[in-house]
């Protein structure tokens, strides 16, 4: 009896393995903390701007000082954030050697580039009756990889920065410091649509979805 060819075996598309899960979540917490110590560089504490307030508080007590005593003081604060970005940016840095370390040696269910060819294929062999939904898995898929491109870039950049003292990246730095600062807009309207995904999927198709991504795969359950 002819037997039809078998499909091809289904690769994961999705891995809740504790690295990965470990790796999102600690990535996730560290970027909030660079967010957070961005917002009060610029936003809340402003340093630079506090400098004719200080100038005029110390005035009230009789003392004068200078715009550029005033500025040194305000520096002082200011390096005092930058320290902490700098430590979570370390912290960044060895997340992301984990991920590449995870990538190139991995199994293959954690390695992205695997997963993502195996989305692309299952969208090109898709039926139209599923060609929406394997779509709207590759357009996630897709998001994934350029907050990879965005975190490599604020690894790199960031980098160049702490390291802005070097005859080598020296040069760079002022370039970088740009770089650096326009991709984390990139990286936040990542995560406004990757919540907005996460929620939609969570409530519409792929229900289980965050408590999967907290507390790892059901025994039994499939990709
Ligand atoms: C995704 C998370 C990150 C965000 C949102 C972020 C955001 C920023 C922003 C907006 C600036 C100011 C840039 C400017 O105005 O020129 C900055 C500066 C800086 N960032 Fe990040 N950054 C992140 C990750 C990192 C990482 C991973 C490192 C280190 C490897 C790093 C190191 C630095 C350094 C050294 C500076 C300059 C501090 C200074 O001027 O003294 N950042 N960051």
């Amino acid at each position: 009896m002819y037997q039809a060819v078998a499909p091809a075996v289904e690769a994961p598309i999705k891995d809740y393995r504790a690295p990965l899960r470990f790796w999102h979540w600690a990535n996730a917490l560290l970027i909030s903390l660079q967010l957070i110590t961005i917002l009060f560089q610029k936003v809340i504490v402003k340093s630079k701007s506090a400098v004719p307030e200080f100038q005029q508080a110390m005035s009230k007590a009789n003392v004068t000082i200078t715009a550029k005593q005033g500025g040194a003081f305000a520096h002082i604060i200011s390096e005092r954030i930058w320290t902490w970005h700098i430590y979570f940016g370390w912290a960044l840095v060895a997340l992301w050697v984990l991920r590449l370390g995870l990538q190139l040696a991995g199994p293959s269910e954690l390695r992205f580039s695997a997963r993502l060819m195996e989305i692309l294929r299952r969208y090109r062999l898709a039926p139209p009756v599923d060609k929406s939904k394997a779509g709207k898995i590759l357009f996630a898929k897709t998001t994934y990889a350029l907050f990879y491109i965005f975190l490599t870039i604020m690894v790199a950049t960031g980098l160049i920065m702490i390291y802005e003292d070097t005859a080598f990246f020296g040069p760079m730095h002022h370039t970088a410091g740009e770089i650096h600062n326009v991709t984390m807009y990139l990286i936040m309207g990542f995560i406004a649509l990757h919540v907005v995904g996460v929620v939609w999927a969570e409530t519409k198709e792929d229900h289980g979805l965050v408590s999967r991504m907290v507390g790892g795969e059901a025994p039994n359950s499939k990709a």
